[in-house]
């Protein structure tokens, strides 16, 4: 069993540990050592029976332990990659052809379909729907019941609201925020926050990381190509680091 930390301390980060437990039950896995938190607060208290540490703290008395980030955890950028790992829920159906990439959790009831492209840090909530050949930039977060429909591509950093749905061949810009309920189905411009049936541009977001750079292959290309070189980016990437 690999030793695991939580990079967390809220709700989330509980119910993470959970899903560790349950990955345990079914194989034995993770050897979960406790939670990190990001600016100090609980430090030396216990969450659920385990310690809460200090990032500096926790990266020195654990130097081989995985890390899986919490939804929101403020050092995405700077965890190192190379002790990423992801959480999948054993009750998610995730399709042997589907690529996931690090620091990823995935909860209970989920669904990502046969090619689907995901790159780090998705966060997705129960029962999120990724469908075939969907491609999911990093960063991206899912809540509760969001649906995307085949062939879409969200782009780094947007937060899907719950049960939102996203329809087939759609593009998500940059950073932006897709209401609760939303229904998408047009494009949806970088930094834009959408509500309604059908969703339309309530206003603008401000970027989440707004110098952090994405595997990008190119712009301006037919929609198709951009995702197939995507793909081979990502995939090549993938294969440097040894992940499938
Ligand atoms: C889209 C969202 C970010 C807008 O928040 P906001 O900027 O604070 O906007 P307001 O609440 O001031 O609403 C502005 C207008 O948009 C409407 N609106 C807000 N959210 C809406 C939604 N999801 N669908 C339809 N209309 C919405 C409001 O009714 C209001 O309309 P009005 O001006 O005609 O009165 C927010 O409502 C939302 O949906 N967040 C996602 C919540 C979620 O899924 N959380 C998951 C937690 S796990």
């Amino acid at each position: 069993m690999s030793d695991l930390l939580i990079l967390g301390i809220y709700p989330h980060a509980v119910e993470m540990a959970e899903i560790v437990a349950r990955i345990n039950r079914v194989e034995h896995t993770w050897n979960l050592v406790g939670f990190v938190s990001a600016y100090g607060d609980k430090v030396d208290e216990k969450l659920i029976g385990l310690p809460v540490l200090g990032w500096e703290d926790a990266l020195t008395r654990y130097p081989t332990a995985a890390l899986v980030p919490e939804y929101d955890w403020p050092r995405k950028p700077d965890i190192p990659r190379q002790r990423l790992t992801s959480l999948i829920d054993p009750s998610a159906f995730v399709s042997k052809t589907a690529r996931i990439g690090l620091g990823c959790v995935i909860y209970p009831n989920c669904y990502v379909g046969a090619y689907a492209l995901i790159g780090d840090f998705l966060f997705c909530l129960s029962g999120g729907v990724i469908n075939h050949n969907d491609v999911i930039e990093d960063r991206v977060t899912l809540t509760s019941g969001a649906i995307i429909a085949g062939d879409v591509h969200v782009e780094a950093d947007c937060y899907l609201g719950q049960s939102c749905a996203v329809r087939e061949m759609v593009r998500i810009g940059r950073g932006s925020l897709i209401g609760m309920g939303c229904v998408v189905v047009r494009d949806v411009a970088p930094n834009s926050v959408m509500v309604g049936n059908p969703a339309r541009r309530l206003r603008a977001r401000e970027p989440k990381y707004p110098g952090m750079r994405v595997v990008r292959a190119g712009r301006r290309v037919a929609r198709k190509g951009v995702r197939t070189l995507y793909r081979a980016a990502l995939s090549l990437r993938a294969k440097a680091l040894g992940v499938t």
